[in-house]
């Protein structure tokens, strides 16, 4: 068997096609979509992913409206920036990036997001009424996944989904909205971390295995049967003296030897991350749309 290859840039582009002409047509009535953006410190990954979002917003006509703090930003100058974003009427959605450099300020910084405007879906209020099945900001990067596997074809309802990793921001969020009675879930799920001994145990039995790890190559081929589907949320730098940059970009799976034993498999990169900026304009999007509602 050779595996399909789950082409998230693909999907991406339909659907962010899709996203502007909505967006023109939105605009058109008055209303251009905005998002405004917080970026504190200068992580070279959180910089580039932050830049991505700009451009995307700019390719779709939705406003971006980027702040830059320095990582010695106080808890106060931060907050007083969301403050701004959550007055500003040009602008619909909020996103701060994370890590903060200081992540103990994380949940007061995302508590201070009015729900109204939390298009990353990381607010206490829109995890709630997510667990609940109610309408909601979804989280861009579960939300994306459920859209890559719906639109390559792939179902989940009635499936054994294994989820590996239980982060606030991937797999958890993720695990309940594939558990949720809904046209993208009514899976059977399975979350794997790192206290579950033997993850290879429980993936085995996967029809779906979604790798959010954040650690290099860690499911292995023999981790996962034949025909699984695969998708892989990783993406990790690992020092390749050959490569010009001196990285190359790995995900959590060890993609070649899968490729002959699974039926389907999200590339890194090119699977999962075009994905996720794309829900990021989705959300904004409908979050400018409710102002006509
Ligand atoms: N850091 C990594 N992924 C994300 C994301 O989806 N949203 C935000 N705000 N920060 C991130």
């Amino acid at each position: 068997m050779t595996a399909k290859i789950l082409d998230g840039k693909a999907v991406a582009a339909e659907m962010r096609a899709e996203i502007k002409t909505k967006t023109a047509e939105l605009t058109e009535k008055g209303v251009r979509p905005g998002l405004g953006v917080i970026l504190v410190g200068d992580d070279p990954a959180s910089r580039s992913y932050v830049t991505a979002k700009e451009k995307a917003c700019e390719e779709a006509g939705i406003l971006s409206r980027e702040i830059r703090l320095p990582a010695s930003a106080s808890k106060a100058e931060i907050l007083a920036e969301v403050d701004q974003l959550n007055h500003a009427s040009d602008i619909h959605g909020i996103l701060v990036q994370l890590p903060l450099p200081d992540a103990s300020i994380e949940e007061e910084v995302l508590n201070t997001i009015l729900p109204e405007k939390d298009v990353d879906g990381f607010h206490p209020v829109s995890v709630g009424k997510m667990m609940l099945g109610l309408p909601t900001f979804l989280p861009c990067t579960p939300h994306g996944i459920l859209h890559l596997l719906k639109r390559s074809g792939i179902e989940c309802k009635g499936k054994h989904v294994v989820v590996v990793g239980r982060s606030n921001i991937v797999g958890r969020p993720l695990a309940n909205l594939l558990s949720l009675k809904t046209d993208l879930g009514n899976a059977t799920v399975t979350l794997c971390h790192t206290g579950t001994p033997d993850i290879g145990r429980f993936t085995r039995e996967a029809d779906i295995v979604i790798a959010a790890v954040g650690r290099p190559e860690v499911i292995t081929a023999d981790m996962v049967r034949e025909g699984a589907v695969i998708v892989d949320v990783g993406v990790n730098r690992v020092e390749d003296a050959s490569k010009k940059r001196g990285y190359r970009l790995a995900g959590d799976c060890d993609f070649d030897p899968m490729l002959e034993k699974v039926s389907a498999i999200t590339p890194v990169p090119g699977g999962v991350g075009p994905m996720t900026i794309t829900m990021l304009l989705y959300n904004t999007l409908e979050s400018a749309a409710r102002t006509l509602a």
